[in-house]
């Protein structure tokens, strides 16, 4: 008789599950991604996988929906990212590296929720109840209603669950949680899939919220979320430079709200803070009368950020100028940079030259083209770009400005920030209201916005 078959393999990217090894996933073509783990469940799935009540149909109109059900986090930055706060029973996924804050945040929130007169279980997996203690200890207070619970075996905690009945659960991290009838490790990709399911049914079947916290590994020794962001209603990633104090928390997949607004946090001593003006913090410190900086407006969702593009063209002395970009898209600079060469006569390749956005931020905006391309100019002349001059504009490769979306909410963040002088593409400004609270300069291609300068 042939032996039964006990291991296969799955995609640590999507969780596609293949009997025999593959270089490339069919799911979703990425490659060398498949891991061997041991399959199926230790017992025969039972009756107890099935929900209890047999759903029933329903007409469209006979659904309840009342738009006032969603509660508040406490936190603004949070709930726009939400999309107007946590809709009760959904499932959010909160990923990001390890360290970067992922458990301060999700303690802060449970924290207010509680005082809110909810009544939230906070299950941790990776620390113990005094390290969770400490913790608290530095972020203030937590009211009675607030429990905490070491556990990483899903199945007790499911029958915790059904116990306290709480209205919002905290799982940290899903990485560390397992069901007993897979055989496989913790952080597998059937463990972690099967431990998200399960909860998917606590969440739709009893009405509770669940936040679940997903680590995001370099090379993906454990799997990754990407699995679980098929599952779950909401996903948010919490990213931010270790070594900058600023957290992003953006909105990747959202079943009741946009995708692209962010929330921007500062790590402090005690805990996350909100950061309500995020222009105003990356803008913090500018050097005044510096070449090589220009400040551009992009923005994030509805909300325009401004923030500082430096650049440093120097002399090469290699064979092949080197060229780096910090914060945003490298081959978007090379394109810039030949489009300065072709269109405007510079000759980049005898220049090194080195483009940063200040402050950590990572931002791909065609809008910041134009103001890449002036920091560029700006450098390689040697000569500052006035400190209260804002740009944005898309750069197309015949050396024209394009028009970007949302002109005036970007200009009214300028306005609002202090700056006198805003050049933007000439398409957008014809479409624009007059206004004299700041003198506008539209531009149709590089040749013109340098000739400004
Ligand atoms: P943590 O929430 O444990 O990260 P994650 O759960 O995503 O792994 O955050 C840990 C980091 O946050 C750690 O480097 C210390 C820092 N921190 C503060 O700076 N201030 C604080 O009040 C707290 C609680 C943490
Ligand atoms: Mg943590």
């Amino acid at each position: 008789m042939a032996k039964e078959k006990t291991t296969a393999f799955f995609c640590k990217e999507c969780g596609y599950e293949s009997a025999k090894w593959m270089g490339q996933c069919p799911a979703c073509r990425a490659w060398n991604t498949f891991v061997e783990e041991p399959a199926g469940r230790k017992e025969s799935p039972s009756g107890k996988m099935r929900p209890v009540k047999r759903a029933v149909p329903a007409r469209l109109e006979d659904i309840s929906v009342e738009e006032s059900d969603r509660d508040s986090t406490g936190y603004q930055e949070l709930d726009r990212v939400l999309g107007g706060g946590v809709v009760p029973g959904s499932l959010v996924l909160v990923g990001g590296d390890p360290g970067i804050g992922k458990s301060t945040l999700l303690l802060q929130v449970c924290r207010n929720l509680a005082a809110a007169g909810r009544k939230v279980l906070y299950i941790s997996g990776e620390e113990s109840l005094r390290q969770i203690k400490l913790r608290a200890n530095r972020i203030g207070s937590a009211p009675g209603n607030l429990l905490f619970l070491c556990e990483t075996s899903l199945d007790s905690i499911q029958e915790t669950i059904m116990e306290v009945k709480p209205q919002v659960v905290i799982i940290d991290s899903i990485q560390t949680m397992y069901r007993e009838e897979i055989s496989s490790a913790p952080g597998s990709v059937s463990q972690v899939r099967e431990s998200t399911n399960l909860l998917m049914q606590i969440a739709k079947g009893q009405g509770i919220t669940i936040f679940i916290v997903g680590h995001v590994t370099k090379e993906g020794v454990v799997a990754g979320p990407r699995v679980l962001e098929h599952m779950v209603d909401t996903v948010l990633y919490f990213e931010g430079d270790r070594h900058a104090s600023y957290r992003i928390l953006r909105g990747v997949k959202n079943r009741f709200g946009s995708t692209n607004e962010i929330g921007v946090f500062e790590m402090r001593e005690q805990g996350l803070a909100e950061v309500e003006n995020p222009s105003e913090f990356m803008l913090d410190g500018r050097p005044e009368g510096a070449s090589g900086a220009v400040v551009a407006c992009a923005m994030e969702g509805t909300r325009p950020i401004l923030l500082e593009v430096q650049a440093l063209v120097t002399q090469s002395n290699l064979g092949i100028p080197r060229r780096t970009a910090a914060g945003t898209d490298y081959n978007r600079v090379n394109l810039l940079m030949a489009v300065l060469e072709k269109r405007c006569h510079y000759e980049m390749p005898r220049y090194d030259a080195y483009v940063n956005i200040a402050g950590g931020m990572k931002m791909n905006e065609p809008a910041l083209d134009l103001a890449i391309v002036l920091a560029l100019v700006s450098s390689l002349k040697d000569r500052p770009v006035d400190e209260k001059t804002i740009v944005f504009g898309e750069v197309g490769l015949s050396g024209e400005v394009r028009a970007v979306s949302m002109a005036e909410q970007r200009v009214s963040e300028a306005v609002k920030l202090g700056f006198t002088c805003c050049i933007l593409p000439q398409i957008c400004l014809d479409k624009m209201k007059h206004t004299d609270r700041i003198r506008l300069v539209g531009v149709r291609n590089v040749r013109e916005a340098i000739a400004v300068l």
